[in-house]
């Protein structure tokens, strides 16, 4: 008997949840999509219908950053758990929503403050007492990367390693929009994320550098090599904790030549800033303006050709033997647009947040408190990404694509 949920977010990543979650009646009985604007919401409701899936996909409107608000939803609604697929900004909203209407809690991005570009999980982990206390679950960062990167990490630990050691997240968009410049989500977080100082973990410590000044070629499966830049990315933080043998943790994301070129013109040019500045007697922030010219990340799918490629490269001991392993998933922008008319990088999040959703709502990762998906037992997660459109590949001991 499936169970009742609220998906928070009606843009690319929205869409794929809503029809992920419309396409699986034994785990969701009833699925509501809400976001601040109702009209994308009815768009996707409508979809579902004409693409014939079971569930019909109920539509409301709602601020999330509107505690009172999201508590008057869910005491409406009553749902069995939210699913947040709006910006990192409504964390903290929602689960506060969620503590006071007695409803579990997942999202795909850790909260960040909208005046300082920073994310880190402190603010939600903090949360851990009191979603215990009220029997209720909270599952962070459920997307692909962070998501599927900590449930592979969690898959090599339990099958492959006594020991991890080194951990290197490797993260290719070979596709192609057609569009002189766009994000393949929410630009203002994606714009915020890649233009702060990256940071790697070493020794027990955080090593910082300048924005995007390491970078080598890495060869992905089934597209070759591509320049690859060292980023800070959220799971780092998680995983070194919950994995402390991981002595040297780093996450790579390609970015093309003409990405790079228009994002230091727009950089130079003050664009990127999250500061506000005055104009025509308004405040505005360059960034959010921005976001406001450039497409939208559920509008990018139609025409994207080339395919993803996300993954774990992981080397360690077992049995005093030293192991190396990769494992990772190829992911076609065409193919999730036929399937649910979104580009890949919508897909690749949507589908594993609905993945830990199911498994909450069938008990199976369960637990009262705040967790991250390396914490749960992966195996149930990975046979359901080769059921739900994310496939996955591993070598053990073969050639890595990245040499260290
Ligand atoms: N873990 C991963 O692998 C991964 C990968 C990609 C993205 N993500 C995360 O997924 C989330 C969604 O990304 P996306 O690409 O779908 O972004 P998007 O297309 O910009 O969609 C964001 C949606 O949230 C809604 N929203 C924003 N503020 C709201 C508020 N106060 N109340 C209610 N709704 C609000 C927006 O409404 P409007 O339409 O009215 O603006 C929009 O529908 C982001 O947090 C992103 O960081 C995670």
């Amino acid at each position: 008997m499936g169970k009742k949920v609220i998906i928070i977010g009606a843009g690319g990543v929205g869409n794929v949840v809503a029809k992920k979650c419309a396409m699986n009646p034994a785990y969701f009985s009833e699925v509501v999509l809400a976001s601040r604007t109702l009209k994308k919401c009815e768009a996707i409701a409508e979809e579902c219908k004409k693409i014939g899936l079971p569930t019909s996909v109920q539509t409301r409107q709602v601020d999330a950053d509107d505690v009172p608000a999201l508590v008057q939803l869910f005491n409406q609604e009553k749902p069995f758990m939210v699913i947040n697929v709006a910006l990192p900004y409504q964390d903290l909203t929602i689960m506060d929503a969620c503590l006071a209407t007695g409803v579990h809690y997942l999202d795909t991005a850790n909260y960040e403050p909208k005046d300082v570009a920073k994310f880190e999980y402190s603010w939600q982990w903090a949360y851990q007492e009191r979603f215990k206390k009220a029997g209720l679950m909270a599952l962070l960062g459920c997307g692909f990367d962070p998501g599927v990167t900590g449930v592979y990490t969690a898959y090599a630990n339990k099958h492959y390693f006594d020991e991890m050691h080194y951990l290197d997240i490797i993260d290719c968009n070979a596709g192609d929009h057609g569009k002189a410049f766009a994000t393949n989500f929410n630009p203002e977080i994606n714009i915020r994320e890649i233009t702060q100082k990256g940071k790697y973990w070493e020794n027990g410590e955080w090593i910082e550098i300048d924005a995007m000044s390491i970078h080598k070629p890495i060869s992905y499966p089934n597209i070759g090599p591509k320049e690859s830049y060292l980023l800070y990315h959220e799971e780092l933080e998680s995983l070194v904790k919950n994995f402390p043998t991981i002595k040297r943790a780093r996450f790579w994301m390609t970015f093309g030549q003409a990405y790079l070129t228009h994002l230091e013109v727009l950089q130079n040019v003050g664009m990127t800033s999250i500061h506000p500045i005055k104009f025509n007697g308004l405040d505005i922030v360059p960034l959010e303006f921005l976001k406001a010219v450039l497409p939208e990340p559920g509008t990018l799918g139609e025409n994207y050709s080339g395919q993803t490629s996300i993954g774990c490269q992981i080397k360690g001991t077992k049995d005093n033997s030293e192991v190396t392993y990769y494992v990772y998933n190829n992911c076609h922008h065409a193919d999730c647009y036929k399937e649910v008319q979104a580009q890949g990088v919508s897909y690749t999040t949507g589908v594993p947040a609905m993945i830990g959703a199911s498994l909450m709502c069938e008990g199976v990762w369960f637990n009262p408190g705040v967790y991250n998906v390396e914490e749960f037992n992966p195996d149930p997660f990975m046979e359901l990404l080769n059921i739900h459109g994310l496939p996955w590949h591993e070598e053990v001991n073969g050639e890595l694509p990245h040499t260290y």
